[in-house]
């Protein structure tokens, strides 16, 4: 890879008196923001790659974009129900820029966070390269290219036409940020800092910063290597420097220890952040600043005690989320993002797996932010296909340089404490037919020597192509960052699993087969453990199936096509996939065994495609604890009474029936050791939680009026709560999840809208169809309301309730002001609100 020469230098605290405030103004790195004045095409045009191609008629729009959130659902789009049914094809981007004479003498290069997929670009007519990997991040050198005072011309082909390639919804286009990056020719290369804490105490942390320094002058020069650790509140506590020769057209990595005395450990309640400064001179003029995070934590995952953060055993909660954001599709959106974990934090959780593949950086970085203990996953298949056009087309010539970047980007995250290398990649399997690669083959992919055989395996056991394979990618990420476990999710849990068989897991990682936990320690002695993937509980938002306590297995099997004329899950937990569970069973299985380190649920939030168990009109998943609107569904706060603190009682569901119908009343609860329910006013009996149940019921014949629950600590009412039957629809309330937002044009407003009675009780079965209607500085950007079958557009200004509630989001313009929303339906009081738009 990079080599070496690494100078390295014990420094301590050592103050050599430089100002390590950052200033930004001095620093003559420049990033900035490259998402304005594209031009978009649908369709494909070849010359559009030429200077002279003219995009006057192209629409004009702002990245990050995704056109596929803005199409209609249909059954006939390749991506099928499994890729959300939405539109996929061929589209262009276009910018003109100018760069005034400053730029000269200056390294350019243009940074994609995220290209989906099958990307070309071209800066003023030349070619700078292809990525077919849709969710890799990527940076063209745009130096040699450019002109200065005088047009520049960037033309972006993205090829997602061939269908399906995806498990699930990808979007389609330039749906992460883009980044123009200026610095001195002699700098810092691309994600050219690895930060380590190799020693922590609580005295001291000594930081083991490696730098990568690249100098693209046509001479030799003298380079100093300043680092500097800062604190939250900007205050430098540490400081090393180094000086040395680079030759012309060479890099070098410039290795130096810091200590930071008494360092504030970052943990998930206070997730404390340094940031390492590097900066870069030559002949004493700074050429470079770098800011590279740092999280002061040490962890372990241990085979019989489970994981440990910074000493503490702590139980990871966590959950799987793909990429898209609902109904703004892929195109990244910071606080759309942030909402999600706040979501989720609310519930207890404290863990996030990136299924199936790298993350936005945004999402690590709030991660970061927010303490949450990251499984950071590269792929969903290997070479061995899932979907007939997927990534396996390209990993025998693109996993090195995909994987490696993957690494290399996300390796200074403190919130990142595993690498996942593959999803249920085909290649575990034992029983498949073994493997059609001759031996030459083998070696090429493995990168062996011809005179090695790639089936000659380690202690003399013979090792097959996949174990090997398995090893191969372990190693390389051990290479680039051994500070973390690799591990996989597999669910092939017999031990001759070929990825397994590699020796080269750290952490095994079994999805579902919560039947098999008991046997890992014998199957695997000595090697940590974790439940990467559990539960495929399937649930809409809104509907109950009864009995409660009769369960729904569905699909009967997962390439079986299923139907149920209602095409919707009960929400009681007591319907999943068969090869999961319910919720508490999942929670069961990894509480009470200490080796267990965690569980990642399948999934934290609703997400575009895969919509198991059914197909086409359903076109979103129903795995999720929270809807695709963002609204809980009741299963959330049985999370939230095992995992957080907080006094629970959720009581569900509505009370609208027919008169004498059978209906099951749950209530999740904590902090109390008994509930009872009222139903108008007359007792139902106290219920308590049984053996290793979360919730408890009555089986009620349903009359008009009120039921209430109280739940009581020694006879003491800790909380109680009262659900009304409703009558019919008449009035509209619109609740923001934030009054006053930025006016930087990116920020987000969540409105949640409920169809109300006239007394103010929220209508469970309502459907109308609200109308918005925004003035001020600011627009609507998405519509939803959680219904996985639900054929309208994400992108209207208008949507139906979908169990009595919708979902609104708008987003500010770049000025200060005031947005107006009003929503009204036929027939009922409508209602509006203001939301300020500040600096
Ligand atoms: C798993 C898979 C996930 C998702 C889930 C649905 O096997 O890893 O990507 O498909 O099943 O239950």
């Amino acid at each position: 890879m990079r080599n070496a020469i690494a100078i390295i230098l014990l420094l301590g605290v050592v103050f050599t008196g430089f100002n390590a405030c950052r200033n930004v103004d001095r620093n003559p790195r420049k990033t900035e923001n490259f998402n304005n004045g594209w031009r978009f095409y649908l369709g494909d045009i070849p010359e559009a790659g030429s200077v002279a191609f003219d995009d006057n008629g192209w629409r004009e729009l702002e990245l990050p974009h995704d056109w596929a959130i803005e199409g209609d659902f249909s059954e006939d789009h390749p991506s099928g129900s499994g890729g959300g049914a939405l539109p996929g094809g061929i589209g262009w981007y276009r910018k003109s820029f100018f760069l005034d004479q400053s730029y000269e003498g200056k390294k350019v290069f243009i940074d994609f966070d995220g290209v989906y997929m099958n990307s070309d670009v071209w800066i003023n007519g030349i070619h700078l390269g292809h990525r077919p990997f849709g969710y890799i991040s990527f940076r063209y050198d745009l130096t040699p290219h450019l002109k200065f005072d005088t047009e520049n011309v960037i033309s972006v082909r993205v090829d997602n036409s061939e269908q399906p390639n995806s498990r699930w919804y990808s979007g389609c286009g330039i749906y992460r940020n883009v980044w123009l990056t200026s610095v001195d020719p002699v700098y810092v290369d691309l994600w050219g800092v690895y930060v380590t804490t190799p020693e922590i105490t609580e005295d001291n942390a000594v930081v083991n910063v490696k730098t990568t320094v690249k100098n693209e002058m046509p001479q030799e020069v003298n380079v100093k290597t300043e680092t500097s650790i800062v604190d939250g509140s900007g205050k430098q506590v540490a400081s090393a420097s180094v000086s040395g020769t680079l030759a012309a057209g060479s890099s070098k990595e410039i290795e130096q220890d810091l200590s930071v005395r008494e360092p504030v450990l970052w943990t998930l309640e206070n997730p404390c952040l340094y940031e390492v400064v590097t900066r870069i001179f030559v002949d004493d003029k700074q050429t470079d600043e770098y800011v590279t995070p740092l999280g002061i934590r040490y962890f372990t995952f241990d085979a019989q005690k489970g994981f440990f953060l910074n000493g503490e055993s702590t139980k990871i909660k966590g959950v799987c989320l793909h990429h898209d954001l609902g109904c703004l599709g892929a195109a990244v959106n910071t606080r759309a993002i942030e909402r999600q974990l706040e979501i989720l934090r609310e519930m207890g959780v404290n863990g996030i797996r990136t299924a199936h593949n790298p993350p936005a950086p945004e999402l690590l970085r709030l991660c970061d932010q927010m303490g949450f203990i990251v499984m950071n996953e590269t792929f969903d298949m290997w070479r061995k296909q899932k979907t007939t056009y997927d990534y396996s087309r390209y990993f025998n010539e693109w996993h090195e340089r995909d994987l490696t970047d993957h690494i290399l980007r996300d390796r200074n995250h403190p919130s990142v404490f595993m690498w996942s290398i593959g999803n249920e990649v085909l290649e575990q399997w034992t029983h498949a037919e073994a493997d059609t690669l001759d031996i030459q083959q083998a070696n090429l992919l493995l990168n062996l020597k011809r005179d090695e055989t790639a089936l000659a395996g380690v202690d003399g056991e013979e090792m097959s192509v996949n174990a090997l394979l398995t090893k191969k990618l372990a190693d390389i990420v051990k290479g680039l960052d051994p500070t973390r476990p690799v591990t996989t999710g597999n669910n092939e849990t017999n031990p001759a699993n070929h990825l397994f068989r590699s020796g080269a897991l750290d952490l095994i990682g079994f999805n579902y087969h919560g039947y098999d936990y008991k046997n890992v320690p014998e199957n695997f002695p000595g090697k940590p453990f974790i439940a990467a993937e559990t539960t495929s509980g399937l649930m809409t938002r809104g509907y109950y199936r009864m009995p409660s306590d009769s369960m729904y297995i569905w699909p009967v099997r997962w390439d079986i096509p299923f139907t149920d004329p209602s095409y919707a899950c009960s929400s009681y937990d007591n319907c999943h996939v068969p090869w999961g569970c319910t919720h508490e069973q999942a929670w069961n299985d990894v509480k009470n065994s200490d080796f267990i380190s965690g569980m990642y649920i399948w999934t934290g939030f609703d997400y575009l495609g895969e919509p198991t168990p059914f197909w086409f009109p359903a076109r979103s998943s129903y795995f999720g604890i929270v809807d695709l609107a963002g609204f809980p569904k009741d299963v959330y706060y049985m999370y939230q009474s095992e995992w957080t603190d907080k006094e629970v009682l959720h009581v569900f569901p509505h009370w609208n029936w027919q008169l004498g119908e059978i209906v099951d009343v749950w209530a999740y609860y904590n902090k109390a050791d008994e509930v009872e329910l009222f139903l108008n006013g007359v007792s139902q009996g106290i219920k308590r939680k049984e053996g290793d149940k979360h919730h408890v019921f009555w089986r009620l014949a349903y009359e008009t009026g009120t039921i209430k629950v109280i739940s009581r600590k020694n006879g003491k009412e800790v909380l109680s709560k009262e659900i009304k039957t409703a009558g019919e629809p008449s009035q509209i309330r619109l609740t923001p999840d934030r009054r006053v937002i930025r006016g930087d044009g990116q920020d987000l407003s969540f409105i949640t809208v409920e169809v109300l009675d006239k007394e103010g009780t929220i209508c469970p079965n309502a459907e109308n169809l609200i109308r918005f209607n925004l003035s001020g500085n600011g627009k609507v950007v998405g519509v939803d309301n959680g219904n996985p079958t639900s054929m309208e557009r994400f992108k209207a200004s208008e949507r139906k309730a979908f169990y009595g509630k919708c979902m609104v989001v708008v987003k500010s313009e770049k000025r200060e002001g005031v947005i107006h929303l009003a929503a009204e339906s036929d027939g009922l009081i409508k209602d509006a609100i203001e939301i300020k738009v500040t600096k």
